[in-house]
């Protein structure tokens, strides 16, 4: 669960780059955050994973309270959360593989399972047969895949990708936005910041709306609808009084392992 509570981000040049953003986010759900050049979006996943400060506000992700992080569960407080940056920040000197693996060789993992691990990666977003290559021989959508293979490499709950159809032609996001909607079935929590307002229509998922660093509108997505009353879907409503839905996805065994690897770290 991602919860922020009134938050504001004003930058030292002065520009409030987000005010006011109380935004509630289940386990498991596919998030739209649209809004103009300049709304706030990028800042927000800057904000969620704790790479800058909040100048106002609560930011709550699970037990994690991110703005009073300590620096001994920075790393694995990051580890919860992939992201697909907008600039996607590969390594040029560096092969898929190469780029894939970091965060596993980072975590210490031994090389033979981190090995096993980015295979298995790589073909879940089909760049198998590209594992060798540099990201300059690679196409952007290819591209794209790389990005989101690193950002699920250590199995996130929530995966962040910041515009991943920025670049790409009609076909090829719509490979993209395919590719995360699969991931979110297996249980993990996506939010996708977009302009593409093609895919945002045609996916009927939930959508949040920035303008000028706030919240504007918020809709909810068509299959969510469904499950309330007619006359609950014409009020506004809050997040916190949201219905647990009933088709929560499954987690992966992976997940689960890991929650139960870190019930097991916060016991000891
Ligand atoms: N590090 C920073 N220092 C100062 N101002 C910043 C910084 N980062 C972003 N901003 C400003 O904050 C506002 C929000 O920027 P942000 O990058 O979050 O927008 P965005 O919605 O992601 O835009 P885009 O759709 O173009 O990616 C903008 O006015 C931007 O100029
Ligand atoms: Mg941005």
């Amino acid at each position: 669960m991602i919860k922020l509570d009134k938050v504001s981000k004003k930058f030292a040049t002065g520009t409030l780059a987000l005010t006011d953003v109380s935004l509630l986010i289940d386990k498991g759900e596919f998030v739209f955050l649209v809004g103009p050049t300049g709304s706030g979006k990028t800042t927000l996943f800057r904000l969620l994973i704790r790479d800058t400060l909040p100048t106002e506000g609560t930011i709550f992700i699970n037990e994690f309270d991110v703005v009073k992080l300590s620096k001994g569960k920075l790393s694995s407080f990051r580890k919860k959360i992939g992201v697909v940056f907008q600039d996607l920040k590969l390594l040029a000197d560096r092969t898929i593989f190469e780029n894939v693996v970091l965060p596993l060789e980072v975590s210490g993992e031994n090389s033979q399972k981190a090995a096993q691990r980015v295979e298995e990666v790589l073909r879940q977003v089909g760049l198998t047969e590209h594992r060798d290559k540099f990201p300059i021989q690679l196409s952007g959508g290819e591209l794209q895949r790389t990005a989101i293979a690193r950002a699920l490499i250590l199995s996130p709950e929530i995966l962040l990708a910041d515009e991943p159809t920025g670049n790409l032609d009609a076909a090829t996001s719509w490979e993209i936005v395919k590719l995360l909607s699969d991931i979110n079935k297996m249980g993990t929590t996506v939010i996708m910041a977009t302009h593409n307002t093609d895919i945002v229509k045609s996916m009927n998922k939930r959508v949040v709306h920035l303008d000028k660093s706030r919240i504007v509108k918020e809709e909810k997505g068509h299959h969510e609808d469904k499950k309330h009353e007619d006359k609950e879907e014409e009020k506004q409503e809050k997040p916190e009084e949201k219905d647990k839905k009933d088709d929560k996805p499954q987690k992966n065994d992976r997940q689960e392992k890991q929650e139960k690897e870190d019930q097991k770290e916060d016991k000891e």
